[in-house]
């Protein structure tokens, strides 16, 4: 939530800047800004996308080799000119950026405010400022020092970065439970949320840990503190990530190239971790912990949205294969109803920002109550991957398109060579089956291109429901998780109501929803519960609703039934989440795109869910 870009350096800031904003507006969008050093401290905000922040400019003094810039998802006040980042301090010599939720805030205005403040915006960001150089000029401390005793004052989580007008040679930049990224040049810097509008200037990077400020010196020094004063040495890594990975290489929206990307995503989360011909399945990131695993009473799945529709995947994968009782937590409700957590539980948490703020502190709870805590990340280094005992990443590549797609299969992937380890050592199925299995899920990625392949026959389905008000997705066994997350996809994207259910469920209560304008999208792939499904399918059927079924090559029964058709190629039953989702995303994409919506940026969301 939020984007964050700054720049110290002998260039222009501004180009840096604007671009740097792009590349991060998938973190929120509903308001832009920028401030820059050019003798004057200058300002300037603007409500609506990037986009209309770099019109309103055109004619605007841009000029600085020094600047701070945000796209805003809007937590305290809506999205207005006002609200937008940056925010002046009272004397207008110091700006900020920020990125989190000043939780007492209140209490600070308060103060603020019995001592003459007064507040331009509804963001907990001014207040913040306001208290910074109040500290600066009651105590009479250098900005840095200011900084750090107001950092002490604050509860909640915050990625700032400050410019001063009287030391354009310097920026301040501190996290804690937000992500910041400082990219270390030839005597410059840049500082970002992710690394994302680093990575065409420099691969050198620094992550700041929790609780640790930087000032970013023009000559190239780097002071590293955290809160409490005590000094730390800057770590500078390399970053691993491609320019062509995050842009649309011809693609309309990041999210079909994401979604198009998924045979190569399944193969690279797959990379180095499988090989059916030798029989080998391991996940190196989790070897230290495999015996927990394999003697663990319970599993505990915590996540959120899509990655919670992974992990309900996953339960149906490990109680299946690995004989393990397994519970799907919500993240948000798990860290507030006081759940019952064992030292023998192994808590497994999914996301794919690695920065969700409920995941995070479900963990936090969890690790208090000594569970093992393992990882399933795509973000390298990022507060879950570091927050965990182990972890897995999933090497999907970074998403960029808000709607998760990629990222979901890659998720569904771990989970499925996770469990069928713990199987397999576990001594609970056979050798033959697990080497079987080893070789169908190496055929996925060849399955999921096929699937891609029926791009134009769902297109041609899309054009049909366009008009649709409401959907209802039908899945049972594997399925059901599916279904679920088809009908997150419609919604998030294209703004029409969609419920996922348990195919069976429907007779007690939606069935009542059911009427000729109510599309009813079922996955009735062979196998399992076919039967079942069909009879489900009839039921609909009675009731005129239209038929969108997701079926397995070959099929006659639901073919007869159905209204339209989409076919997958035949796989084991527990990996046909991993086929069966890759046509429900191309459906909700070209719905949302016929409907004129921003499928990589729609309305009210973000990427990344870094607050409550
Ligand atoms: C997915 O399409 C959503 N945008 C959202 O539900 C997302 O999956 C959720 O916020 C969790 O994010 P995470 O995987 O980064 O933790």
């Amino acid at each position: 939530m939020c984007g964050i870009v700054a720049y110290l350096g002998d260039k222009q800031a501004y180009p840096i800047l604007i671009k740097g904003l792009q590349r991060l507006e998938y973190r929120g969008y509903d308001s832009a800004g920028v401030a820059l050093i050019d003798d004057e401290l200058l300002l300037y905000k603007k409500q609506g996308k990037v986009a209309d922040l770099e019109e309103y400019l055109k004619d605007k003094n841009v000029k600085g080799n020094i600047g701070i810039a945000h796209t805003r998802w809007a937590t305290h006040g809506e999205p207005s000119d006002i609200n937008a980042h940056p925010h002046f301090s009272r004397s207008k010599k110091l700006a900020i950026i920020h990125n989190g939720i000043i939780e007492n805030y209140c209490t600070l205005k308060k103060e603020l405010f019995k001592r003459g403040y007064t507040f331009q915006s509804e963001t907990d960001t001014e207040v913040l400022i306001h208290l910074i150089e109040d500290i600066q000029i009651n105590e009479n401390v250098e900005l840095l020092e200011a900084v750090r005793i107001a950092l002490n004052q604050v509860v909640g989580a915050y990625a700032i970065v400050i410019i001063a007008k009287d030391n354009p040679n310097q920026l301040i930049v501190a996290r804690k439970g937000s992500p910041l990224v400082i990219g270390v040049g030839e005597k410059e810097f840049f500082v970002a949320s992710d690394a994302t509008p680093i990575v065409e200037h420099t691969t050198n990077v620094v992550y700041l840990n929790e609780e640790e400020i930087a000032v970013l010196n023009r000559n190239g020094d780097i002071k590293l503190i955290n809160i409490k004063n005590q000094k730390k040495t800057p770590y500078i890594e390399k970053l691993e990530l491609n320019l062509h990975e995050i842009e649309k290489d011809g693609y309309a929206h990041f999210m079909l190239k994401e979604i198009h990307e998924q045979p190569r995503s399944i193969r690279d989360t797959m990379r180095g971790r499988i090989n059916s011909s030798r029989n080998i399945l391991s996940l190196g990131g989790i070897t230290d912990y495999e015996r927990r695993l394999i003697n663990a009473k319970r599993i505990i799945i915590v996540a959120c949205g899509t990655s919670w529709h992974a992990g309900l995947v996953g339960e149906y994968l490990f109680e299946d294969l690995a004989r393990i009782p397994v519970e799907v937590e919500y993240a948000s409700e798990f860290r507030y109803r006081n759940p019952i957590i064992n030292e023998d539980d192994v808590v497994i948490a999914i996301s794919q920002s690695g920065e969700t703020a409920d995941t995070l502190a479900a963990i936090e709870l969890a690790k208090s109550k000594g569970a093992t805590i393992i990882g399933i990340c795509n973000v390298v280094g990022s507060s879950i991957a570091r927050a965990t005992h182990a972890g897995s990443y999933t090497h999907a590549g970074p998403e960029i398109g808000v709607a998760s797609t990629k990222a979901f299969t890659a998720q569904v992937t771990i989970l499925t060579m996770m469990a069928l380890m713990i199987s397999f050592k576990k001594g609970v199925i056979t050798k033959s089956k697990y080497h079987q299995l080893l070789g169908e899920i190496e055929l996925i990625p060849e399955k999921v291109e096929k699937v891609l392949k029926t791009e134009n026959k769902i297109k041609g389905i899309a054009e049909e429901f366009i008009n649709s008000r409401n959907f209802l997705y039908l899945g049972r066994g594997y399925n059901f998780p599916v279904a679920l997350e088809g009908a997150l996809k419609l919604k998030e994207i294209s703004y029409i109501h969609a419920e996922g259910y348990p195919a069976a469920e429907m007779k007690h209560g939606p069935i009542a929803l059911i009427d000729a304008e109510m599309p009813v999208v079922v996955v009735a792939t062979k196998k399992g519960i076919y039967e079942k499904v069909i009879s489900n399918i009839m039921e609909v059927k009675a009731r005129k609703g239209k038929i969108i079924a997701v079926v397995t090559e070959g099929d006659v029964a639901v073919k007869a039934l159905a209204d339209y058709i989409i076919e997958i190629p035949e796989t084991e039953e527990l990996l046909v989440p991993l086929v069966a989702t890759i046509p429900l995303q191309l459906l909700s994409y070209y719905i949302a795109v016929m409907r004129g919506c921003d499928v990589d940026k729609p309305r009210n969301l973000a990427k990344s869910v870094t607050v409550e």
